[in-house]
Formats: structure tokens, C-alpha cells, sequence
């Protein structure tokens, strides 16, 4: 399956403030688990998606520097809570707030990561969508991909740091209501 097949919509769609999103993945990020959910969401069946790297339901619009942030926190053993819009098999897009944590073997070895979505607050994403949207415009300006992606990171950094925040967790929770 490839993403690029795949064409915007400009439809969102959503889910309940009672249901969560749900997958489990391997060390690499392909898809091992998926919930009901997920799959009523993302509107994929099971067989499309086991195997497949979860980057299947990346939308186009979020910036790298994003996912930078979560496989650098993950990959070190940390967990991340952050705002994340996906894109749906029909090219619709659905916003999600995701805590992402890392599965341990008994030698402390990952084996691979969780993560649990809910559906985020339009307060929280009236804060992440200008923000979003201005580190992927930053990413888009430069030529260069690795140029781009260093020059979104600070960006995405002194965000967080002019918010009055040291890390985007702690920002996150910040704008999250009754986190
Ligand atoms: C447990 C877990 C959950 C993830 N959830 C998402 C997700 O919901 N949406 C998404 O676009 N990427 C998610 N990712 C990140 C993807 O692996 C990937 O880094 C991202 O889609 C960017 O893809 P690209 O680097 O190929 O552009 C998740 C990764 C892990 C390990």
C-alpha cells in the first residue's frame, strides 16, 4: 500500500471522546496491532494495514520535525504526548492526541511501541494548527529536506521555549484541558 496513492479529500472526520484509537508496532514502526477503532477511523481493513509501516495513514500536512520529536523520544526509552493529524484511506483527515510509549523485553530492550488516541480538544488544536502549519511551511521553504528538518526543529523548540515551557510535553499538557 502506498500512501501517495492517496489524495486529500479537505474532509475531516472524527470519533468519540469515549473511543481510542489503539496500535501496537514493531522496533521499526510497522504495524503489529490495531484496535476497532483504528480501523473504523482510518477506514483500512486489518489486512492492509498488519505489516505496514505506520507512516500508511501519515498525512501530507504534518511536519517531519513532529516526528522527529516522537521517534527520538520513544527510540530512548521515553513515552510523548502529542497532537498528530492522520489521514483516513479515503484521503479524509482526522486529528488525534496521542501518548506513545515504548515496550520493554525483560532485559530492558524495546521490542517495540503503543500507542493510545483520543480525540483532542478543538481549544488544544486552535494552539497546534497555526503552529503546524508555519513548521511546515518552514520545512517546505528550504530545497534541501535536512535543511528543512534542522530549521522546523528550532523552530518547533523556540515555540515551546517563547510559550514559556521546556519541553512539548509539558506545553501539550499546558493547552490540553483536564490533562
Ligand atoms: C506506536 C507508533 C504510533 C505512531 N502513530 C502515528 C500516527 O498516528 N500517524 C503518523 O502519521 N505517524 C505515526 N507514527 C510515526 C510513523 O512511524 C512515521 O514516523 C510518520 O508517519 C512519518 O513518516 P515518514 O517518516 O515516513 O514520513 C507512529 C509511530 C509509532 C512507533
Amino acid at each position: 500500500m502506498e500512501r501517495s496513492r492517496v489524495s486529500l479529500s479537505g474532509k475531516e472526520r472524527t470519533f468519540s471522546p469515549d473511543e481510542l484509537i489503539v496500535s501496537k508496532t514493531d522496533p521499526k514502526g510497522r504495524l503489529t496491532y490495531v484496535n476497532d477503532v483504528f480501523l473504523a477511523v482510518s477506514g483500512y481493513t486489518e489486512q492492509e494495514v498488519i505489516g505496514q509501516p505506520h507512516s500508511i495513514i501519515r498525512h501530507p500536512e504534518m511536519p517531519r520535525c513532529v516526528f522527529k520529536l516522537l521517534w527520538d523520544t520513544i527510540s530512548s526509552g521515553h513515552e510523548l504526548f502529542a497532537y498528530v493529524n492522520n489521514m483516513a484511506k479515503t484521503g479524509d483527515n482526522y486529528w488525534v492526541f496521542a501518548h506513545v510509549t515504548p515496550n520493554f523485553d525483560a532485559a530492558g530492550q524495546i521490542v517495540g511501541y503503543h500507542s493510545n488516541r483520543r480525540v483532542p480538544e478543538a481549544s488544544a488544536l486552535d494552539k497546534i494548527k497555526p503552529l503546524y502549519r508555519k513548521l511546515l511551511e518552514e520545512e517546505n521553504r528550504h530545497a534541501d529536506r535536512k535543511a528543512g528538518l534542522d530549521s522546523s526543529w528550532r523552530m518547533l523548540n523556540q515555540a515551546v521555549a517563547d510559550a514559556g515551557f521546556d519541553s512539548y510535553d509539558r506545553f501539550v499538557f499546558a493547552i490540553t484541558p483536564n490533562s
